[in-house]
């Protein structure tokens, strides 16, 4: 989850350290910690906050060196505090190491590691990885061996780098990202490239389980039995590393905005690629979509959709449950896996168990050189430029227009998709923005908010409340509108806050019944619709477009308002608690 950084080259490491902190941070921002050599000295500097509030206590001028590691962590295992805070060293202070991920056994190898004499500092699994280079490299006193030795002892998932006194640095992948920067002054290694794209384009992607060694001029991987490998060099997007915030205070506001463009830009999308994706979908006999979070809602609404336009049925299993669904898989199969990041350890994890049972692997991703991009027989991108608010918001409507785009393939009934109209479309959804404002400020206090639709407005109305809940800490519930009177009903009372999205289709007259039902019990309701009506305490207009494509729009007002409730609400919304971008661990 946690972004890790090393450098070793002509510059001095912590000012590009840092920076490179500050562009991957959206990966996890429990505490900031970084580590410098010079002259065989190591130093540690490392402290609780996001990067921009530490900066200043860690003292990068008095942190000499050209060798250097970095992390910015989310913590799984410890609280967090400045001495669960990564890099972590060895007894001696002759290695320190950053880790991203999980070691499952970790508890036993520190009781093996202390019952030797090892003394622990933190509370965390990764202070195993430096004991254990520690022991293997007093051994053997090779820093190939001494990094294979501890992979052979290391259960779960992770990417680390080390740097030994010699002045080398080394890395070594199990399920978490880790990519190698080749720079004209200096090399890196790093799990995004954002940690080096303003240094250089030229990557090179570890295979799970390889092993790096690099110094400033050179570059070697192994294969965790010590046999040399050759990667390939990738040249990544510049584009990549576009993280400006432009005119706004936040990602997350900059990235609402974008859509505007984006969404067009994602229906955009090659007629060739598509079609590789049909045909395998059309070959196959069972087919399964999956996705985590907002990811998981795009794949229920690619669900209704192709049981409303098409003969294909599917199966949409949530990735962290995939697992206990894949009876099924078979050569005959195929899973479709959406996912931004590209990275998500329970996306990535049911991409595996279908290749294990022999089924194609289609993805959807936004990050071409993703581990999921790699790991599928094909893949289609969302092109919506780098996503750094934690809150996915363009890659939701960008992945929503890939799958237009496929259902209006398979299916008889073409839907009229006007690319051109959209960026006009969305600017009008757009300019709802400071009466929605206005509506945050009403609303901000409420405890508790539920947003009903039905058929493709259900799915969107889990995406709205999943964006309230993360943003702006309130709870929020999606609800189809028929079960209300299931259960939900029950927990209406005065003001309590309906959000419905009613556009005029197919569904507006059933929706509209389970809202009278609401408002007799006295909610306080907020229509999302083309089309007013008086029930509604508030209305946000949507444009008169083709019935099929409401979900694409009705998000957006969804979006600002859980934005507005943050800031309402004291939140930041870059930087949601106890949230990351990229859910790197299972
Ligand atoms: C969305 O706002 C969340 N931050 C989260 O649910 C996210 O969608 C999920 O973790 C999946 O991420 P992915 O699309 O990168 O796989
Ligand atoms: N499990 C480690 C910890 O809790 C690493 C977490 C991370 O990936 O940031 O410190």
């Amino acid at each position: 989850m946690c972004s890790i950084i090393g450098y070793t080259g002509r510059f001095g490491a912590a000012s590009v350290l840092i920076g490179s902190l500050k562009r991957m941070e959206y990966r996890g921002y429990d505490s900031v910690g970084m580590a410098t050599m010079e002259s065989s000295k190591i130093l540690v500097r490392k402290d609780v906050g996001k990067v921009i509030e530490v900066e200043k206590s860690l003292q990068l001028d008095a942190m000499p060196g050209q060798i250097g590691i970095g992390h910015t962590r989310w913590a799984t295992h410890g609280s967090i505090n400045k001495i669960n805070a990564h890099p972590h060293m060895d007894c001696n202070n002759n290695i320190v190491v950053v880790h991203n991920g999980i070691i499952e056994n970790y508890k036993q190898l520190k009781v093996d590691l202390q019952n030797n004499g090892h003394v622990f500092k933190s509370e965390t699994d990764s202070e195993v990885i430096a004991h254990l280079i520690e022991c293997h490299y007093s051994k053997y006193n090779d820093v190939k061996q001494a990094v294979i030795e501890t992979c052979k002892n290391l259960k779960g998932s992770y990417a680390f780098v080390v740097i030994f006194k010699s002045g080398l640095v080394a890395g070594a992948r199990q399920d978490e990202p880790l990519i190698i920067g080749l720079g004209k002054d200096g090399n890196f290694i790093s799990s995004d490239v954002l940690g080096f794209i303003e240094y250089t384009d030229q990557s090179i992607f570890l295979d799970n389980q390889d092993i790096v060694i690099l110094n400033e001029n050179n570059v070697s991987i192994y294969d965790f039995n010590g046999n040399p490998v050759s990667r390939d060099v990738t040249q990544v997007a510049w584009e990549l590393g576009d993280i400006d915030k432009g005119k706004y205070a936040h990602y997350t506001h900059k990235e609402i905005h974008e859509q505007q463009y984006s969404i067009e830009k994602a229906f955009g999308i090659q007629t060739e690629s598509i079609n590789k994706f049909i045909d395998v979908i059309l070959k196959s006999k069972n087919i399964f979509i999956t996705g985590s979070g907002t990811s998981y809602h795009c794949a229920m609404l690619a669900k209704y959709l192709l049981n409303k336009l098409s003969d294909i049925r599917t199966e949409i299993v949530m990735s962290s449950e995939f697992e206990y669904m894949s009876r099924l898989l078979d050569e005959n199969s195929v899973l479709i896996a959406i996912s931004q990041s590209g990275e998500t350890a329970d996306v990535l994890h049911a991409a595996k168990i279908a290749k294990q049972n022999h089924a194609k692997i289609l993805s959807i991703i936004n990050i071409p050189t993703s581990s999921l991009a790699r790991f599928s027989d094909h893949y289609l991108t969302i092109n919506c430029g780098p996503e750094i608010g934690v809150a996915a918001t363009k890659s939701f409507t960008g992945q929503l227009a890939i799958f237009y785009s496929i259902v209006n393939k398979l299916s008889s009934t073409r839907i009229e998709i006007k690319f051109s109209d959209f960026s006009d479309i969305i600017n009008e959804v757009l300019e709802q923005e400071s009466h929605i404002e206005k509506i945050a400020e009403d609303i901000k206090k409420t405890k508790d908010i539920y947003i009903l639709g039905k058929s493709l407005h259900y799915p969107i109305g889990l995406e709205g409340s999943l964006k309230i809940k993360e943003l702006a800490y309130i709870h929020a519930e999606g609800i189809a509108a028929g079960e209300i009177k299931h259960g939900p009903l029950a927990l209406i009372e005065n003001n309590t806050v309906v959000i419905v999205l009613n556009p005029s289709d197919d569904t507006y007259t059933d929706t509209l019944n389970s809202v009278y039902e609401m408002k007799s019990r006295g909610a306080t309701i907020i229509g999302i619709s083309n089309q007013t009506n008086e029930i509604y305490d508030y209305f946000i207009k949507l444009p008169t477009i083709n019935k099929l494509l409401y979900p694409i729009i009705e998000i957006i007002p969804l979006q600002i308002l859980s934005y507005y409730l943050a800031l309402k609400n004291n939140a930041n919304p870059d930087y949601p608690r106890n949230l990351a971008k990229s859910v790197t661990v299972r």
